[in-house]
């Protein structure tokens, strides 16, 4: 049976997902005939990259063109879409790393297509390439002949020598939102004459992280499990999730110090074989998720960080369970409360009265707020916050470093869940945080290169 991603690959612009701006990019080029000779897609897994090469080779060998899109119904769309159309070369650069693979290219390449208009290849993971082999794709990229399109797919960017970005348009593909990708669980969902819960398609959409294959092969999953409609219990279960019951009845022992309880969870937690670094993980997002609670919130934020320190810490450690017990059980019975500066709250309390919900300048009162100087700890991460730059749009951060501050971007990454938080408390919703190292080691060519997003 084929598997449903590539049952429901996109075969043409409008189908795909997310990505408006690569979407309106092709748009434009290809209507204005403005053809680029080499391509990199650079990008998430499962975001649309290979999915967008093949609909571009479409288009440009298709023989009834729709506007920008393919009508992937002539002879050219078909053998395309089969695999089996001679023009439209697909390589996989992670098993053939070698310069003969390429130098093979470059050869063929000089031949004129043999019943397409353009010769495609389409590089998959190419910053795998041996530096040989770059350097004979490079050869090719400075002169390309007319009729030949290289499109070089890449997760890894930042592998990539600055000399083959400067010959190429870069095009950044995004994370898909939850959103968009639950609208399209259950549209395929519907498709497959099946049924979804809504929180059911929005819980697959969480733990997929914006890639869309994820999403697919989870659902997937979920539809040979069960014969019924599908639920959010369903997702529970097939992903080794948690009930929600289980982490409050866990934060509950912690403010009531009931040791007995937390140990019992976590025996319960091992015993079943089931992950702790994603039962650490729902308690962040419950905390975080329940920020407008007030009377918790300051216990709650002094647990997130410290469960979000022990998340950090457990991921390499063997002895998972002796490190979370101790870990747990220390935070329940207080002394860390002793040792450590509590987080202040009453300014971040004060600050909520006065705004109203807007993310204007919040920024500028997180830093307030770390500076105060009941939270000695705070300073570090006020001075390497300071030293980013911020792009605060609606319920989304950005926050960018640039090359020469790797040690304040460091500082910022590992205390992300508390600056999410503080964040969220501010204006009393969910703000997402993203926090960005930018390497432009050759800033100039990479700007003239990379499609803004924003
Ligand atoms: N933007 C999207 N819209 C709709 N479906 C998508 C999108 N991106 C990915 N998919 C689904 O995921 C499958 C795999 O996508 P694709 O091969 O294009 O990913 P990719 O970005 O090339 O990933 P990789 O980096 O792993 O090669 C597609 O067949 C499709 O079902
Ligand atoms: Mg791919
Ligand atoms: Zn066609």
């Amino acid at each position: 049976m084929i598997t449903l991603y590539r049952k429901y690959r996109p075969s043409t612009f409008e189908e795909l997902i997310g990505q408006e701006h690569i979407k309106k990019y092709f748009e434009k080029s290809i209507e204005k005939n403005e053809i680029s000779h080499a391509y990199i897609f650079s990008g998430p897994r499962g975001t649309g990259k290979t999915t967008t090469a093949r609909i571009l080779s479409k288009v440009l060998n298709c023989e009834n063109p729709n506007g920008h899109n393919p009508c992937n119904s002539c002879e050219k769309c078909i053998a395309i879409n089969n695999g089996s159309f001679m023009d439209v070369i697909e390589l996989d650069a992670a098993s053939n790393r070698g310069i003969d693979e390429i130098r093979k290219i470059r050869d063929a390449a000089n031949f004129r297509p043999v019943s397409g208009k353009y010769k495609v290849y389409i590089i998959d993971e190419f910053h795998m390439l041996t530096k040989e082999a770059f350097n004979a794709l490079l050869k090719t990229l400075e002169e390309p002949p007319e009729h030949v399109i290289f499109i070089l797919a890449t997760t890894n960017l930042e592998k990539v020598p600055e000399t083959i970005i400067s010959r190429a348009q870069v095009l950044q593909f995004k994370n898909i939102s939850e959103a968009e990708i639950s609208k399209h669980i259950i549209n395929i969902s519907r498709k497959e004459n099946r049924n979804i819960t809504e929180d059911a398609a929005n819980l697959i959409a969480k733990k997929a992280k914006g890639g869309a294959r994820d999403a697919l092969s989870l659902l997937e999953q979920l539809l040979k499990f069960s014969n019924t409609d599908i639920t959010q219990n369903d997702v529970i279960k097939i992903l080794g999730l948690f009930d929600e019951k289980i982490v409050k009845d866990f934060l509950n022992a912690i403010y009531k110090k009931d040791n007995e309880k937390l140990l019992n969870i976590s025996s319960m937690i091992f015993n079943e074989g089931k992950e702790i670094e994603v039962f650490l993980e729902e308690i962040l997002e419950y905390i975080l998720n329940n920020i407008r609670n007030n009377e918790t919130l300051e216990k709650n934020l002094y647990i997130a960080k410290k469960l979000s320190e022990l998340l950090k810490e457990i991921k390499y450690s063997e002895n998972k369970k002796i490190l979370f017990d101790v870990n747990v059980l220390l935070l329940s019975s207080g002394i860390y409360h002793e040792k450590d500066e509590e987080i202040n709250l009453s300014n971040i309390k004060t600050y909520k009265e006065n705004i109203n919900n807007t993310t204007e300048k919040l920024t500028s009162k997180v830093l307030d707020i770390l500076l105060n100087k009941k939270e000695k700890m705070n300073l570090g991460l006020y001075f390497a916050l300071k030293n980013a730059k911020i792009n605060e749009k609606d319920d989304y951060i950005k926050i960018l470093y640039e090359k020469e501050n790797l040690l304040e971007y460091q500082i910022v990454k590992n205390s992300s869940t508390i600056l999410e938080l503080l964040y969220s408390t501010l204006t009393n919703h969910l703000i997402k945080i993203d926090i960005i190292y930018e390497d432009n080691s050759d800033e100039k060519t990479r700007k003239n290169n990379i499609l803004k997003l924003f």
